[in-house]
């Protein structure tokens, strides 16, 4: 179905709770919807509004979203709605916006220490523990998927239309980081699965992109074992894709320990002063999380 682009200005009306929304800009645009940063006008709040075609994809997303909504690192829902625009029916939902860019907009326009990096798979994981243990897997793990709020410092996970059961196939993946592209196991919803996706993620941004060799796995871990990384950090790269098994808690555990051993991830840990609040914030998002996992999971 043609995708329609809004201008900045048009506003938009929901057909059933009468809401308006001025669009100030677009944000972004997936696979599926586009992301538009708008202003409510009934309280001059700006949100950020997901317009699709598919309704039962906007309605699935809005569903998961609101049973999240009581946590930090996901963006709180608000409305759901249908509008028309040029005469053709599309569906919304509101929810908040995060002041800020997303992780692979942030790695391609400032060098973002590899520390930090390490620190925003280990986040990832964390979360996906702790939707897993709701009963829902988040498996289209990508770095525009995950966002930095600039005003909190705090890495929230976004794009949830693509979330499944446990062991249900895997509908939403992004080829470079999907095991089964890699002949590394099913296209299924598990820890493994996940595990894969985070992996391939901290390789693709630390090593500028997935070297081409045409998804051989072992070629690819050679590569990993040659390059300038940390003895450490490459030892958990390189066995998290090699074992079936391996838990996303022991993933966690592993890059905590990378973080905190001597040599680091190889260089500037605290040496970039411009990414000192996104350091913070991240540091802070591991303590919190390291909390939840021994007093919740
Ligand atoms: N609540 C939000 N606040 C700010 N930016 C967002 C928000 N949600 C999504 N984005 C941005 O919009 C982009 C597309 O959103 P996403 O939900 O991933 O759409 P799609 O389902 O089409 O992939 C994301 O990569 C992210 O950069
Ligand atoms: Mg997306």
């Amino acid at each position: 179905m043609e995708r329609i682009l809004l201008k900045p200005g048009i506003t938009i009306r929901g057909r059933w709770y009468g809401g308006e929304y001025r669009v100030i800009k677009l944000i972004g645009s997936g696979g599926t919807a586009r992301v538009y940063l708008v202003r409510d006008l009934s309280d001059g709040r700006k949100y950020a509004l997901k317009l699709g075609s598919d309704m039962a994809g906007v309605e699935r997303e809005y569903k998961v979203l609101s049973s999240l909504s009581s946590i930090d690192y996901v963006p709180r829902v608000y409305v759901r709605d249908d509008c028309t625009i040029e005469g053709r029916k599309r569906f919304f939902f509101i929810m908040d916006y995060l002041e800020g860019e997303n992780l692979k907009k942030l790695c391609s326009t400032r060098r973002i220490p590899q520390g930090t990096t390490v620190e925003a798979a280990a986040i990832t994981a964390v979360i996906c523990l702790f939707l897993n243990h709701r009963g829902l897997y988040y498996c289209d793990i990508k770095p525009e998927n995950l966002v930095f709020d600039k005003t909190t410092g705090n890495l929230y996970l976004v794009d949830f239309g693509g979330v499944v059961g446990a062991g249900q196939p895997v509908t939403q993946f992004t080829p470079a980081y999907d095991r089964a592209g890699w002949g590394s196991g099913q296209r299924v919803a598990d820890e493994s699965y996940q595990i894969f996706a985070i992996l391939m993620m901290l390789v693709d941004l630390l090593l500028d992109g997935i070297p081409e060799v045409g998804r051989d796995l072992e070629a690819l871990k050679q590569r990993v074992n040659k390059t300038r990384l940390s003895k450490g950090l490459k030892k958990v790269i390189i066995k998290g894709l090699d074992v079936e098994n391996h838990s996303l808690k022991g993933l966690v555990s592993d890059l905590r320990r990378v973080l905190r051993m001597a040599d680091g991830v190889g260089e500037g840990l605290n040496q970039c002063s411009t990414d000192v609040l996104i350091n913070a914030g991240l540091a802070a998002s591991v303590a919190f999380f390291i909390m939840v996992l021994v007093f919740i999971l």
